[in-house]
Formats: structure tokens, sequence, C-alpha cells
């Protein structure tokens, strides 16, 4: 009797914790179920600088006067499920200035109305900050931790890993291969985010922030575990998987071309930090970053090529956001394409490709380039001639 009064008991707690261990599981699998598709694609949409306040109250700027008196925060929102319904992506990017905090009466509900259409259409999403989202009711730490607390969000405010780091924002997401492939359980695409800051605080150095060393060690170190399980077993292969990085605010590099060899438009100056932090150096030494996209300057919306690194501007999105008229507010869509074998199965990423979209009447994509392809013949050649 006493043992039949006792199980009762424990099938409950055992229940109870039956429960939240698949809801652990169920959470935890969820991140890891980031992943190519059946169909071979594995597509992002960047969303940059939404500068999001206090929306319907919150007027447009830069529009037409004519345009005034119906434009509002409300426009960017429309302007969101308009580019997830049109291109239904894998993944949502914001990269900052989600929220422009000196309007922005409470910042915990900014960010929350500015990422509603992500939430509601359950589509992974995540994002990093700028310099412009803290200026509200929430530090840059309170912003990311809200954020990290909204649904259907990869959002990290830190790696567990990394014990001293600065900023909040940094972290790294891997998509794996298609399900049932040779490569279901490598991380096939590798996506880092990182904040790039708001402002020196250095009194000498003025201007913008920049990447720390302490953020480029981590990402160092990441890239080269990533690569060292890419090049593992099972399926080993040669040289690392591609990556794509996230930030704010664009290196000095980015000023390094002109309209000769970028894709897209340049009209105004590249808001960079005033020292370079060497960064972009960091990336090509650690060898796996194929393309960098950020936000901050929103008349700028190209994508050129140095040293085998695309640099990209997303374009600004917002309407809340400054502009020019009768420029449409964009978006940027990146999708990763895997190869095929022999046997027809799919294997590792094979092209990168880009476009943007512009809230205008009909839609239109615009700027349509290929960012990076595989060579492998050539890659395999290289390698095989320095080994002997
Ligand atoms: C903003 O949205 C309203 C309501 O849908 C629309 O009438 C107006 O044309 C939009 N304004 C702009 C500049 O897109
Ligand atoms: C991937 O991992 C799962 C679980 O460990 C395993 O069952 C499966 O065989 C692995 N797939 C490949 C292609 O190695
Ligand atoms: C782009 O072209 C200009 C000359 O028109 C040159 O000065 C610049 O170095 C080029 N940039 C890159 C990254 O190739």
């Amino acid at each position: 009797m006493v043992l039949g009064r006792r199980i009762p008991c424990l099938s409950l707690s055992y229940l109870v914790a039956v429960l939240a261990f698949s809801h652990l599981v169920a959470v935890l699998g969820a991140q890891k179920q980031l992943r190519f598709g059946q169909n071979g694609n594995f597509k992002i949409l960047q969303v940059a600088d939404m500068h999001f306040a206090d929306g319907k109250i919150t007027p447009c700027l830069d529009v037409f006067p004519g345009q005034m008196r119906t434009c509002s925060d409300l426009n960017t929102t429309a302007f969101i499920e308009r580019m997830i319904r049109a291109e239904n992506p894998d993944l949502i990017v914001f990269t900052g200035d989600n929220i422009f905090g000196f309007d922005a009466t409470d910042a915990a509900k900014s960010l929350t109305a500015a990422f509603a259409p992500a939430i509601s259409s359950n589509i992974p999403w995540v994002a990093v900050l700028g310099n412009h989202d803290q200026e509200s009711t929430l530090s840059r730490d309170g912003v990311m931790k809200h954020i990290v607390g909204l649904k259907n969000t990869l959002s990290q405010v830190n790696p567990a890993e990394a014990h001293v780091i600065d900023g909040f924002g940094n972290y790294n997401l891997e998509i794996g291969g298609v399900r049932g492939s040779e490569f279901e359980n490598k991380s096939v695409l590798n996506l880092y985010f990182l904040d790039s800051g708001d402002y020196s605080t250095v009194s000498s150095i003025p201007g913008y922030g920049w990447i720390k060393p302490s953020q480029q060690f981590w990402f160092q170190r990441t890239s080269a575990k990533l690569r060292r399980a890419y090049e593992n077993k099972p399926q080993p292969q040669k040289g690392p998987a591609p990556g794509l990085v996230y930030f704010h605010i664009p290196l000095p590099e980015f000023a390094r071309f002109d309209s000769s060899n970028f894709t897209g438009v340049r009209q105004e100056g590249i808001s960079s930090a005033s020292v370079n932090s060497g960064f972009f150096t960091t990336m090509v030494e650690a060898g796996d970053v194929k393309a960098v996209f950020t936000g901050h300057d929103h008349l700028n919306d190209f994508c050129g090529e140095l040293t085998g690194i695309q640099l990209c501007y997303a374009g600004g999105f917002g309407y809340h956001a400054y502009g020019k008229a009768g420029w449409s507010r964009r978006a940027r869509v990146v999708v990763a394409s895997l190869e095929k074998s022999e046997k027809g199965d799919w294997g590792a990423v094979k092209s990168i490709k880009t476009w943007k979209r512009l809230d205008d009447q009909h839609f239109t994509a615009i700027d349509g380039q290929a960012l990076w392809s595989k060579s492998p013949a050539g890659g395999r050649r290289k390698k095989e001639v320095g080994r002997a």
C-alpha cells in the first residue's frame, strides 16, 4: 500500500521531470535544427536599420511630403511582413539600430513591436546591436537580454565558452547539411554575429566603436574549431566550410571601392570607426569568411570584394530612419546552395548568391550577383601541389 501510494507521487514527479527534460531537448533541438532544406538551399533575409520607435505615432523620415500623413513605423512592420511573404527565408538577421532609442518611450515595448513580424512568422531570427539600440530605457546589456527572451530567436547575449568578451550579442550559428545526406551531422555553413559597439570610449579616439581584440580572439578560436570539425570525420573535407559574418558598423575597408568594382550604390561616406581594429585581416587570416554584411549607412547598398571577402551593405530598411525620398527602402537576401554528389546526395556548399528587394510597387529585385562559388578542382590541385 505504501508503495501503491508512492507510485503516483513518483510518477507525477517523473512526468514533470520528463516534460521539463523533453522541453529542454526541444529547445536545444530547435537551436541545432538549422539546416539546409530538401531543396539544397538556405536563405537568409537581412534587415538593417529598422529604427523602430513608438509605432503608429512615430512619423517617417525622408519620404515625399505627400506621403507623410499616412506613413509611420507601421510601414516598417508592413515591409518586413511583405519580405517574409515573398522570400520565405530560413533565417532572418537584424543587423542593428533595430530601434531608434532616442524616440522610443519604452525600449522593451519598441523591441518587441519591431521584431513582431519575425516572431509571428515562426521563422528563426537573430539580432545584433547597432549604435542607437541603447538610447532609450535599456542599456546595451539590457537590450540584448530582452532580445534573447523573445520567441523564436536564436540570438545569444554572449558565448558561454568566452569568459571575457567585449560587447553584447557575439555568437555563432552552425547550419547543418540536408537531413539524411552524408553531411547531415556537419555544419556546412557558419554564421558569425558580432557587436560592433556604439561609440569610442577612448577620449583620444573620436567616433564610432569597433570590434575589440577579445571578440576577434573568440571569432578566431571559433573559426578554427569549426574548421577542425569540418576537416574531420564523417566526410572529412579539405579546408573550412564557408562563413558569413553579420554586424552593424562597416569596416574601414568598405571605403576601398568605387563604382568600377562594386555592385550597388554609394551615396554617402563610409561611417566606420576612425581607427582600424584589424578585424578584416583577422577574417582573411581565418580563411573561411566569404562575405560580411553590415548596415549603418542607409544610403549605401553595395557589395565589393577585397582579398577574397565580399563586403556588403544591406541598404536602409526602416521608415523612421534617414533615407532619401524616392529611393526605396530595401533589404538584402542571401542564398547558399549545396552541390550534389555523383550519387545524387546533397553535399557541401557550392555557391552563395545575393540580391536586394525594394519596397516599391512591384517589389523589385535588383543587383543579383554571385558572392562566392566553390572551385573544387582548382582548390584541390593547389593543395596537392603544396603537399608534393
Ligand atoms: C505606408 O503605409 C500606408 C498604409 O498602408 C500606405 O498607404 C502608404 O503609402 C505607405 N507609405 C509609404 C511611403 O510606403
Ligand atoms: C548522424 O548522427 C546520427 C545520430 O548520431 C546518426 O544516426 C547518423 O547515422 C549520422 N549520420 C551520418 C551521415 O553520419
Ligand atoms: C577599385 O577600383 C579603383 C580604381 O577605379 C581602385 O583604386 C581600387 O583599389 C579598387 N578597389 C579594389 C578593392 O579592387
